[in-house]
C-alpha cells in the first residue's frame, strides 16, 4: 500500500508558503500523477501493485468547475485523496497555487488543507456521532485556531449559506436527527467554514435520496458562483453533470482519456469509451436523447495488469490493429479544448 500520510498535529502557526495570488497561476496543476498501491502477500513480499491513477495531468483554473466521470473502480476517489494530501504519490506533481505540495512542510500542509474544502459520498459517516452539529463545525475553527469569539458567527454565516435554518433548530441536533440532504449540508458547512479556494466533492449526492440531489447539486453550484470557488466533482453518473460543470475529465483504468467543456463533450464524444458511458446514461430530457448503437462489452481491465497500448483497446469497437494494442495514445485536439487520448484522432 502507499503511505498513508500520518495525521500531524497541527499547530497553529503562519503558513510558511505565500498566500498572495498569483496571476494568472492556475489555482491546481497536476502534472504525470501516478498512485500506485503495493499489493504484498504474507511472507511472499511483493505481489505487484494496483494503478489506480496512471499518469494524469491536467490545469484547474481559478472559480472554475470541473466534473470527474467515470465507471467505480477507475481511480477518481485516489485522485482526489492524492491532491488532498491525504496519499503519497508515487510519481508526479500536484502543486497548489504556484507550491508544490511535496515540498509543503508541516504549516504549510496546514495553510493548504484550509484553501481545500472536502465533501465526501458519505455525510453520516463524515460526520462524528457523537457530536452536535455546533460542535461538529466548531472542530475545523479550534484545530486552525480560529478565536473562540469568531467561532459562532462564522458557523452561523456558513449555516446560512447551506440554507440549515433556523439555525438554532439545527445547532444542538446530532447527525442520527438529520435527513441525509441535512447531513450533506452540514458537511458543505464544514466545508466552507475555512473559506477555502477550491472545493473538492466525491460522489456527493450518490447516497441521497433522488429528490434531493438535485438541490444539494444546485447548493453547491450557488457557493461556487457567489465565492468564486474552484470545484472538482466527482461522480460515477453523467446525468448529473449538466447542473454542475465547465468541463467534463472522463477517466478509463487510472487515465484522463478526455477532457472538454460540457457541451462538446455531451454533443459530440470524441473517445470511444465516453461514447459507451453516454450510452449507459439515462437522460431524463428527452431532447438530449441520443442512441449510441455499439456498446462495447465486457468490463474494465485489471488495474494490476492493465493492457498494453491504449487501455481500452480490448472492449473498442474501432480498436486500430498493430496500433492501439501496442503503443499508448497521446493526447490530440480534434477541437478547441477538446482533448482526447485515442489513436482515432492522431
Ligand atoms: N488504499 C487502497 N489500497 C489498495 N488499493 C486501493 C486503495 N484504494 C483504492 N484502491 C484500488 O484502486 C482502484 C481505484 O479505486 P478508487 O480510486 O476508489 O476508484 P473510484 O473512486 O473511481 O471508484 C481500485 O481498484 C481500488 O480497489
Ligand atoms: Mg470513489
Amino acid at each position: 500500500m502507499s503511505a498513508e500520510r500520518s495525521p500531524e498535529i497541527l499547530e497553529p502557526t503562519a503558513p510558511d508558503v505565500p498566500i498572495a495570488e498569483v496571476v494568472n497561476e492556475p489555482i491546481l496543476r497536476v502534472r504525470n500523477l501516478r498512485v500506485h498501491f503495493e499489493l504484498r502477500r504474507w511472507a511472499f513480499g511483493h505481489a505487484g501493485s494496483v494503478r489506480a491513477v496512471d499518469g494524469v495531468s491536467f490545469d484547474l483554473a481559478n472559480a472554475e468547475a470541473i466534473a470527474v466521470v467515470g465507471e467505480s473502480g477507475c481511480g477518481k476517489s485516489t485522485l482526489m485523496k492524492t491532491i488532498l494530501g491525504l496519499y503519497e504519490p508515487t510519481g508526479g506533481e500536484v502543486i497548489f497555487r504556484g507550491q508544490k505540495v511535496s515540498d509543503m512542510q508541516t504549516s504549510g500542509l496546514k495553510w493548504y488543507r484550509s484553501q481545500i474544502g472536502y465533501v465526501q459520498q458519505d455525510p453520516f459517516g463524515a460526520l462524528p456521532p457523537f457530536m452536535n452539529v455546533q460542535r461538529a463545525l466548531e472542530e475545523p475553527l479550534i484545530v486552525h485556531g480560529v478565536p473562540a469569539a469568531e467561532r459562532l458567527p462564522r458557523i452561523e454565516r456558513a449555516m446560512t449559506e447551506v440554507k440549515l435554518t433556523p439555525i438554532n433548530d439545527f445547532l444542538t441536533k446530532f447527525p442520527h436527527m438529520l435527513s441525509g440532504g441535512q447531513q450533506q449540508r452540514v458537511v458543505i458547512a464544514r466545508a466552507m467554514l475555512l473559506q477555502p479556494r477550491l472545493i473538492v466533492a466525491d460522489e456527493p449526492v450518490s447516497m441521497l435520496d433522488a429528490s434531493v440531489r438535485v438541490e444539494i447539486l444546485k447548493l453547491l453550484r450557488a457557493l461556487q458562483t457567489s465565492h468564486d470557488l474552484a470545484v472538482m466533482y466527482i461522480t460515477h453518473d453523467l446525468s448529473t453533470v449538466r447542473y454542475f460543470s465547465e468541463r467534463i475529465f472522463v477517466m478509463y483504468a487510472g487515465k484522463v482519456v478526455e477532457k472538454a467543456p460540457v457541451r462538446s463533450l455531451l454533443s459530440d464524444p470524441r473517445h470511444p469509451y465516453t461514447h459507451a458511458l453516454l450510452a449507459a446514461t439515462a437522460d431524463p430530457d428527452a431532447r438530449n436523447a441520443k442512441i449510441y448503437r455499439d456498446v462495447p462489452p465486457g468490463e474494465p481491465p485489471s488495474l494490476v495488469a492493465p493492457p498494453p497500448g491504449c487501455r481500452f483497446h480490448p472492449r473498442c469497437p474501432q480498436c486500430i490493429e498493430g496500433l492501439c494494442e501496442v503503443q499508448e495514445p497521446p493526447e490530440f485536439e480534434p477541437d478547441a479544448n477538446h482533448l482526447v487520448a485515442c489513436w482515432l484522432y492522431r
